[in-house]
């Protein structure tokens, strides 16, 4: 820059002269830059192959077919990503699907099957650090349903239901269904386009942009506008009664119910605690963080699946079957605990299960039902029963469970209990205040267990050393703090 500003003073003929040399230097010069590969990984120590290095995610388009017969997905997505390094090659978190081909920027690139769930990509040209690109991956196959000790021993990721399909993928199923860079650290705005059997509807995040019909079959087209971790997108497929409203400070809402419990009474009523808690909570912790909330609610805690899960999939919450108001506080409060503020490592889960369970508590007392700090004093004497195969519920260390024990009931009661804790120690304004600084400086990002010490630090003026020492980094019941 400097170069040619000085050579604007020099005649003209000498000027043009000096700008054709550079011109024929710069691609000497560029051949000099080395590109080298992306990391394999984002670097969690729990899931060290979970996200990948030298580029972030801006945006994903998912496209998708969903055959109910055959559990077929064949999908297209589109990854709008901007490096961060020099690139010769990166990868994408991909699980078993038959991958059709691979484009960057438009051309071809080549592309190979290095892990479980590696997909590494090689573009016929390098590309330079800080510039866009776009990956089209085509692809098809049945996703993988994973599980195993992480997620209560039970099913998670692209589930078949019984009358479709849904998608509940915390910690790492979204790569089950469509190629990313699956770590929470990396959220990008989601756009999904889903074609299913005329009769069924597909329901995603965020706002439904349109629908239409075709050859018999039905599309859906939804956008999330707001940073979306991969594991919070869902798709969810089946016969739904849509319901729509806007909540009384102007959410704009979307309610999808499987037809066979539209009459449940819990079902009937999960529209209603929705609205009632998104804007309440909006008045408790600051502003609902998203611009449209709801849910999907499926009937799948019948044989044969025998499910009753939820998962905080953004703005819509998936219920496995009709939840009560308190699962409703759980998973709409998720949108500020997990959602918008999100982990920076999955070791700092209870930050997110913690923070629901609170809710819970603190809706209860909001709501005529017992306090919260009767609640603390219940777990702290008779703490929830644990599996046999899994830690007793004093030994965890919260802020470092270790991968299996992510979702241990410990996580849910004790990170509770700390946030309740700590609420009686420093004071219900001080407490609050915190609250609304975490969610309101974090937003749309992620945090980690440190930095919510050192705000609680900062905003208490306490020095909280040995309390958070007790209730987060021990493996024993707390007695003194
Ligand atoms: N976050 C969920 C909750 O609200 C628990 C959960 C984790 C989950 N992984 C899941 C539920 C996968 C269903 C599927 O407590
Ligand atoms: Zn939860």
């Amino acid at each position: 820059m400097a170069t040619l500003r000085s050579a604007g003073r020099l005649p003209l003929a000498v000027t043009a002269a000096g700008a054709a040399t550079l011109a024929l230097l710069a691609p000497a010069a560029a051949a000099d830059v080395r590109y080298e590969p992306g990391a394999p990984g984002m670097g969690d120590p729990y899931f060290p192959d979970l996200g990948n290095g030298g580029y972030d995610v801006t945006h994903y388009y998912i496209k998708t077919a969903y055959d109910p017969g055959t559990d077929e997905l064949t999908g297209t997505t589109t990854v709008k990503a901007t490096t961060t390094q020099n690139l010769s090659r990166f990868n994408l978190d991909f699980h078993k699907m038959n991958v059709r081909s691979v484009r960057v920027n438009g051309r071809a690139a080549s592309f190979d099957r290095t892990g479980e769930r590696e997909l590494e990509i090689t573009p016929p040209r390098g590309l330079r650090k800080h510039s866009a690109f776009t990956v089209t991956v085509r692809y098809d196959g049945v996703p993988q349903v994973l599980s195993g000790p992480v997620v209560f021993d039970l099913p998670y990721g692209f589930l078949p239901t019984r009358d479709g399909a849904t998608v509940m993928s915390e910690p790492d199923g979204a790569s089950t269904w469509f190629p990313s860079n699956d770590h929470p650290r990396d959220k990008a705005l989601v756009t999904l386009e889903t074609t299913v059997p005329h009769g069924l509807k597909a329901i995603g995040n965020g706002r439904l942009v349109r629908q239409w019909s075709a050859h018999g079959e039905d599309t859906f087209l939804w956008r999330e506008d707001r940073p979306t971790a991969t594991y919070l997108v869902t798709n969810s497929i089946g016969r739904f009664d849509v319901s729509t409203t806007t909540t009384p400070k102007g959410v704009p809402q979307l309610d999808a119910v499987d037809p066979e419990i539209a009459s449940d009474p819990d079902a009937l009523s999960t529209p209603r605690h929705t609205t009632r808690v998104t804007d309440e909570l909006a008045g408790y912790f600051g502003d609902y963080p998203f611009t449209s909330t709801g849910s999907i609610v499926e009937n799948d805690n019948v044989p044969p699946l025998n499910l009753e899960n939820a998962l905080e999939t953004q703005t819509r919450p998936t219920y496995q079957s009709p939840p009560v108001e308190r699962g409703v506080a759980h998973e709409i409060g998720h949108q500020w605990f997990g959602d918008s503020v999100s982990v920076r490592d999955w070791r700092d889960i209870w930050l997110n299960e913690g923070f629901a369970k609170w809710v819970e508590w603190y809706w209860a007392e909001k709501h005529g039902g017992q306090p919260a700090q009767l609640s603390f004093q219940q777990s702290y004497d008779n703490p929830p029963p644990i599996q046999p195969d899994r830690p007793p519920f004093w030994d965890l260390v919260i802020a470092d469970p270790t991968r299996d024990q992510l979702f241990h009931r410990a996580i849910y009661f004790r990170g509770a209990m700390t946030l309740q804790a700590l609420r009686h120690k420093i004071g219900d304004g001080p407490f609050l205040r915190l609250v609304r600084t975490w969610v309101d400086g974090k937003r749309y990002g992620n945090a980690g267990t440190g930095e919510f010490e050192a705000l609680a630090e900062k905003v208490s003026g306490q020095d909280l050393d040995a309390f958070f020492k007790a209730w987060l980094h021990s493996p024993t019941k707390p007695t003194t703090w």
